[in-house]
């Protein structure tokens, strides 16, 4: 494991302190809505010697494994409220107006699984088809789940980014692209989907509040892009209030790690074609739109091998936690540290002793065969 800290995060100045209303409201409305379940791991936390620690359930999302239908669906619905000139309300996106406002069109994106999933489900529920293209080497249980949303998937030869620059090229003319990441001359959507993942924090605070207990102390957000870790950002988005923030990626393509290392404050890319079990996370550049937050928000980087998602999955299982490679990378990156620099969190980052910690499942077995593999047993 490998680990980088920021000693000067800053408060974000170009997002709201809090959640846009709409949001919320928004995600409130569509069908199989329910806020996931914040669970108190004491079992793992009495293992690793930490007083608190919570996670967060997204593998429970909507029935589709991930967290990522809060990004795709918000995205959407903004496509189609700037169509009804500003006039469409949360509640009618499912719907006729929202099915009359989607007329005609085709969704489409990159994904490493879930986000395509997610988008293919959303243009299902207005009635519309979605093309959605993935990286070679993409698993095909991750190609059924996007198919059985009656999507068409696309094979590209290459990573990530490929996957990305062959959406847009294919679509630029017919197609309205919903990609999670933003690029040069393409940064709106990137942007909608960013704020719908503010839901989570949400909910973790309403959550915490009705337990009467305050903000977390320290929250482990895996990223692939970074655009989930932007959403931390924001919503944390004062360092002083004492959230410590952490970054958790793969050793193979740890791009917001070493363009957080580089320290000129530009992003990186890492070469695609690397192998990682956590496939949600193999994403070879940072979002141009979501770097900035993350770069002058976070505490630290974290870059780890695989082993410790392997650990931490079966942690959560042992606590009857269904949770993917990626989904357990947040605990797997907490475990590193307890396990390799025991003193960071107390002496970097000063965290006290009974120090409320949160980490984020963003997905369940979206590979079963190898969730029963790495876990002895079947997932969900
Ligand atoms: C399960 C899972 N966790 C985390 C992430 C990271 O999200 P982002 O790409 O916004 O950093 C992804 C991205 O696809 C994912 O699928």
């Amino acid at each position: 494991m490998e680990l980088f800290q920021n000693h000067s995060p800053s408060q974000i100045q170009a997002y709201p302190a809090h959640v846009p209303d709409d949001i919320l409201r928004f995600h409130r409305a569509l069908p199989g809505y329910a806020s996931t379940p914040l669970i108190s791991l004491d079992g793992i936390a009495g293992d690793l010697g930490v007083e608190r620690l919570l996670v967060k359930d997204e593998g429970r999302r909507f029935g589709l494994k991930a967290f990522k239908a809060l990004g795709a669906s918000y995205a959407v619905y903004r496509v189609l409220h700037e169509r009804s000139g500003g006039l469409l309300e949360p509640e009618e996106f499912v719907g006729e107006r929202g099915r009359e406002l989607a007329e005609g069109t085709t969704f489409s994106c990159a994904t490493d699984g879930n986000h395509g999933r997610a988008v293919a489900w959303i243009a299902g529920l207005l009635g519309r088809p979605a093309v959605i293209y993935v990286p070679r080497g993409t698993v095909p249980a991750r190609i059924d789940a996007i198919q059985s949303e009656r999507a068409r998937v696309v094979v590209v030869d290459g990573g990530y980014d490929d996957a990305v620059k062959h959406a847009a090229k294919e679509g630029k003319d017919n197609r309205v692209i919903i990609a999670d990441t933003a690029y040069p001359g393409y940064t709106k959507i990137p942007r909608y989907i960013q704020q719908g993942y503010l839901t989570i924090f949400r909910e973790v605070s309403e959550q915490l509040e009705e337990r009467g207990e305050g903000s977390p102390d320290i929250v482990f957000i895996q990223a692939g892009v970074g655009a989930f870790a932007s959403a931390a950002a924001m919503f944390f988005n004062n360092p002083s209030d004492g959230v410590r923030l952490i970054c958790v990626e793969p050793e193979a393509v740890d791009c917001l790690f070493r363009s957080a290392k580089a320290g000129d404050g530009m992003p990186r890319s890492v070469p695609s074609g690397a192998d990682t079990i956590m496939a949600g996370l193999n994403c070879e550049t940072p979002s141009l739109t979501a770097w900035p937050a993350v770069r002058d928000r976070f505490d630290a980087f974290v870059s780890m091998e695989d082993h410790w998602a392997r650990e931490a999955m079966r942690c959560l299982a042992a606590e009857g936690v269904v949770s993917g490679e990626s989904g357990a990378a947040g605990l797997a990156a907490l475990i590193a540290l307890c396990k390799e620099r025991p003193d960071f969190l107390s002496e970097g980052l000063h965290l006290h002793d009974n120090a409320r910690i949160l980490v984020i499942n963003t997905e369940a077995d979206t590979d079963p065969d190898a969730y029963r593999r790495i876990v002895g047993f079947q997932g969900s």
